[in-house]
């Protein structure tokens, strides 16, 4: 039984054909590679409270420079239950060389004759794309400036997945009052788009999604609806035809700026009351996720025990998607 559920996931492992291979976009993946995680995160989950030892010997090296819970922990999770090893740097600019200057290509060079597979997290994602080829092993971006999130999306793809059966046609609204700087929002919409879920993009008009995501989902022939500067009132409208709201959350700005932003983002709070009356009305639920960390006054923190949320479900998902995505780039 053991040798024909391992057949099995080798076999998934070898169609999905991202052996070596980094993931720094959504858009290294192609629409059949993100089913064959999915199905691969499917076969692990019964091991994603124990353990499967699919890459023992294999060492994984987190470097963040930003901070993280879920990435970071999630990905040394899985890697533990895979049976492989981790070495951390949670805070390098403090406990690693890079505190002296040492460039990140001459970091991840080096850090790539240690491990075998490199999860980096950092706040600047030019510096980041432009140091990654020098890594001598397969590098995930863990969340890179303004730019993308890939795994975050492919943990929420796949909860979406898990919960409905699959993703074509779904209404899922990306709502955060600022879509600019949204790494995981922009990484989400992309993949969205292109399993065929119907997307709606919605923010501020002075902080909309960057042209450069809009471009890159246009060019594959697909439409995604954009939609500006709510109320209160009029984003609850909005978001009661939806199947799921994704929240990406948003950083808001420190010093003289904040109160006028907390006013701002005050118009894109969820309501439970508005998934209630939709819930009673047509008995449709409405989920919610969101990507955390989140801020007070986001969403009504009823939903948290309510079964409009999904956002605590993700993170067990998250965990079986990784554990998918390291066996697809070591192999098994
Ligand atoms: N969602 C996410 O990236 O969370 P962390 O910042 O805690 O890793």
């Amino acid at each position: 039984m053991t040798e024909a559920k391992i057949k099995t996931i080798r076999s998934i492992v070898r169609d999905i054909n991202f052996e070596g291979r980094s993931l720094l976009s959504i858009n290294d993946l192609t629409d059949n590679q993100i089913y064959g995680l999915f199905d691969l995160a499917l076969q692990l989950e019964p091991w994603n409270r124990s353990m499967v030892p699919l890459v023992s010997g294999n060492v994984m090296s987190t470097l963040f420079f930003q901070p993280s819970t879920r990435t970071r922990m999630s990905f040394e999770t899985a890697m533990h239950r895979l049976g492989g090893d981790v070495i951390s740097e949670a805070n390098p600019m403090v406990t690693s060389s890079a505190a002296k200057e040492e460039s990140l290509s001459d970091m991840l060079k080096v850090v790539s004759k240690y491990a075998n597979i490199i999860v980096m997290r950092h706040f600047n994602d030019k510096d980041a794309r432009e140091a990654a080829p020098y890594s001598d092993a397969p590098i995930i971006n863990g969340g890179w400036g303004h730019w993308e999130h890939p795994t975050q999306a492919l943990l929420d793809l796949y909860t979406l997945y898990r919960t409905f059966g699959k993703v074509e046609g779904l209404k899922v609204c990306v709502a955060s009052p600022d879509l600019i700087e949204a790494r995981t929002g922009h990484s989400m919409a992309q993949g969205l788009a292109r399993l065929g879920a119907k997307v709606y993009l919605a923010s501020t008009s002075a902080r909309r999604t960057p042209a450069e995501v809009m471009e890159k989902i246009s060019a594959r022939g697909i439409k995604v609806e954009e939609a500006f500067d709510f109320t209160r009132d009029s984003f609850n409208d909005y978001v009661s035809g939806m199947d799921m709201i994704y929240l990406p959350g948003c950083s808001a700005p420190k010093g003289p700026e904040a109160e006028a932003f907390k006013v701002i983002m005050d118009n894109y709070y969820v309501r439970y009351d508005t998934l209630k009356k939709v819930a009673d009305k047509d008995g449709r639920t409405i989920y919610i996720t969101h990507t955390l960390p989140r801020r007070a006054g986001e969403m009504d923190l009823q939903i948290d025990s309510s079964p409009h949320q999904l956002y605590f479900e993700a993170i067990a998902y998250s965990v079986s998607i990784r554990m998918a995505l390291v066996c697809a780039i070591l192999g098994v």
